[in-house]
């Protein structure tokens, strides 16, 4: 009995020795201390020895398997954390990893971007302002006061919010001219501004309408700028955006807050002016609203007229990336298509 625990146990030491998982460690628990295994035979069958005999072999089969015990939680233990370290059987840490997916700038805030550019190089500066506005900074500061015809130009989301006191209105702002009165209440001329952001229009959406779209607004104030400021600001923009040999094209048009009004257009430069599609067979592109700052709305915010004149401009932002690169529906730039998106 004694020599048979001895070859148990020298047995057992030996292939515990060589196997190298915890698989191989769970057959070798089964083959040495499981209910099938000789040396749990053994524990077993003590009871029908002569009581000498028991006591000697019992002491020495118990010992035994405390020993296999101990050294199974301890090899258990050791192989577990060998596992967590080894990397995993296959992984070749020689290949080059995966590329993180390269994201991009859409192309509105390209857009936005490039032209704030452009105008910071004559000085002007860049600044936001709220999308939800007062009533008095949309229309009335900016001379379009209310029941005014002029307001028509501009379909409202108007707001459920109201001032009860002072009886003022709120909106989605519908231009960015609002910043031009927050900009001159706040400060002192000389002003070279521009400002980008989100207008709303509550209007039907088409190829050509959102009911959301992208402004931006320039404001120049100081003593003695003239309608050749304008011109000559607008010009240098337009060749910067569009290429030194742009024509550009001023004619008369009328908003509430500017006297005089115009319209600027660059000729086409898919055609050369010669006239196609992109330009509606007339040469010419209409890029933007601007005018010289109307006296009544200086005096709204108490500038003298007299001392001080200034231009102002307003563009869509969407219709320049529409224009050069063919897009034929506004509505592209905002479902988050990724394969339209990707393409800037
Ligand atoms: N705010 C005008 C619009 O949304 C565009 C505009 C026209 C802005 C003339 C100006 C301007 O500053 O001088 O239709």
């Amino acid at each position: 009995m004694q020599n048979q625990l001895k070859t148990i146990e020298s047995e057992a030491l030996g292939e515990l020795k060589a196997l190298g998982d915890l698989q191989q460690l769970e057959a070798w628990r089964i083959k040495y201390l499981g209910k099938k295994s000789p040396l749990y035979q053994i524990l077993r069958s003590l009871g029908s020895l002569p009581e000498e005999e028991r006591r000697s072999a019992g002491a020495a089969a118990n010992q035994i398997r405390d020993r296999l015990t101990a050294l199974l939680s301890e090899r258990q233990e050791a192989l577990k954390a060998q596992a967590v370290s080894r990397p995993q059987e296959g992984l070749d840490v020689t290949l080059p990893g995966r590329p993180a997916p390269l994201g991009r700038l859409h192309p509105t805030t390209q857009t936005i971007r490039e032209i704030c550019h452009i105008f910071s190089n004559l000085g002007f500066q860049v600044v936001e302002g709220p999308e939800v506005e007062w009533d008095y900074y949309n229309f009335e500061a900016l001379n379009i006061p209310r029941d005014h015809p002029a307001r028509d130009m501009w379909a409202t989301f108007w707001l459920d919010i109201l001032d009860e006191k002072e009886q003022r209105k709120m909106l989605l702002r519908t231009h960015t001219s609002p910043m031009q009165i927050r900009i001159m209440e706040k400060t002192r001329p000389p002003i070279r501004v521009v400002v980008p952001g989100k207008v709303f229009r509550y209007e039907a959406t088409d190829a050509t309408h959102e009911s959301m779209f992208y402004q931006i607004e320039g404001l120049a104030i100081d003593r003695n700028i003239t309608m050749a400021d304008l011109k000559g600001a607008l010009y240098y923009f337009a060749r910067r955006l569009f290429g030194p040999q742009r024509k550009v094209r001023f004619r008369c048009d009328y908003f509430p807050f500017v006297e005089p009004g115009v319209e600027m257009a660059i000729d086409c430069f898919a055609c050369n002016g010669e006239g196609c599609r992109i330009c509606g067979s007339s040469g010419w592109i209409e890029i933007l609203g601007a005018g010289m700052v109307h006296p009544e709305v200086l005096r709204k915010v108490n500038y003298d007229p007299a001392e001080y004149t200034g231009f102002a401009f307003g563009l869509g932002v969407e219709r320049i990336p529409m224009l050069r690169y063919g897009i034929e529906d506004i509505r592209l730039f905002y479902n988050n298509d990724l394969r339209f998106l990707k393409q800037f």
